[in-house]
């Protein structure tokens, strides 16, 4: 199986993506919602937050991981990948290389939660790539929580996106990098406040279309990778809220299973 990890219910745009790309492929997902959100904590506890989501997916079959987070991707790549003998994705760079295909002045706008735009990874991999472009990254914390909320057409988040893309505007930036997995969820938002001219890159897309290319490449894994249209969902805590937000992302009702608690604490 593909397994999927984030910290709750931005995750789920990935597995939408892999979906759409990948039909059929069977996948195990994960969803922290006990312990969301993630950009708000140290280094040190998301690191030790995706070995244990890590562990717990490959417990339930997984052969392969993506960080469907880029707080984790950002945080956490090098201590899973090191941890792990097994091929671990992560959201960042695909969403960098297809923001450089993007830009044509290479004025770009990064949002993401605090810890991942602190880890100051999108500048550096843009930069090492594109030296001569502009980067302006906001820290958008209080996204995630009205995404988890569900607050999705309220004024309110209307206004606080406003409010977080300004900075960006002034810069006319010409590419937005959503970077977080939670953003795509408001992604007719955010596009109607930056403006028709700037080009959205959404990295649930670039991974999926990344870890098809893998799989290509890669035949003696991909034979090992069920392909019955099978997809669990674990979350640490069910929430009512989370099937309805859940259901609106994949399109219909989830089975979701509690996660057993022992597996984390
Ligand atoms: N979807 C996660 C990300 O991409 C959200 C992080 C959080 O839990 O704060 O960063």
């Amino acid at each position: 199986m593909i397994g999927i990890f984030d910290s709750g219910i931005g995750g789920l745009t990935v597995v939408k993506g892999i979906m759409d790309t990948l039909p059929g492929y069977d996948i195990v997902y994960f969803g922290d919602t006990a312990r969301t959100p993630y950009g708000t904590k140290s280094s040190r506890t998301v690191i030790d937050y995706c070995l244990q989501n890590t562990e717990f997916l490959l417990n339930n079959g997984a052969k392969m991981i993506v960080m469907a987070c880029n707080t984790a991707s950002s945080v956490a790549t090098e201590a899973v990948r090191a941890s792990f003998d097994i091929p671990v994705y992560e959201v960042v760079t695909p969403a960098v290389d297809l923001c450089l295909e993007a830009t044509k002045k290479g004025i770009i706008g990064v949002i993401g939660t605090r810890a991942t735009i602190a880890s100051g990874i999108y500048e550096r991999k843009i930069l090492e790539k594109k030296p001569q472009a502009k980067v302006y990254c906001a820290p958008c914390p209080l996204l995630v929580p009205l995404v988890e909320e569900g607050w999705l057409k309220k004024p309110e988040t209307k206004m606080i996106v406003k409010k977080y893309l300004h900075p960006l505007k002034v810069r006319q930036i010409d590419t937005l990098i959503l970077g977080c997995t939670h953003y795509p969820i408001l992604k007719n938002i955010i596009a109607s406040k930056i403006g028709k001219r700037v080009a959205i890159i959404d990295s649930s897309i670039a991974i999926a279309t990344q870890v098809k290319a893998f799989l290509e490449h890669n035949p003696v894994l991909d034979e090992t990778l069920p392909k019955t249209n099978t997809a669990r969902f674990f979350v640490s805590d069910i929430t009512p809220q989370f099937q309805k937000t859940a259901k609106g992302i994949i399109g219909k009702n989830l089975d979701l299973e509690q996660a057993e608690a022992a597996a984390f604490f």
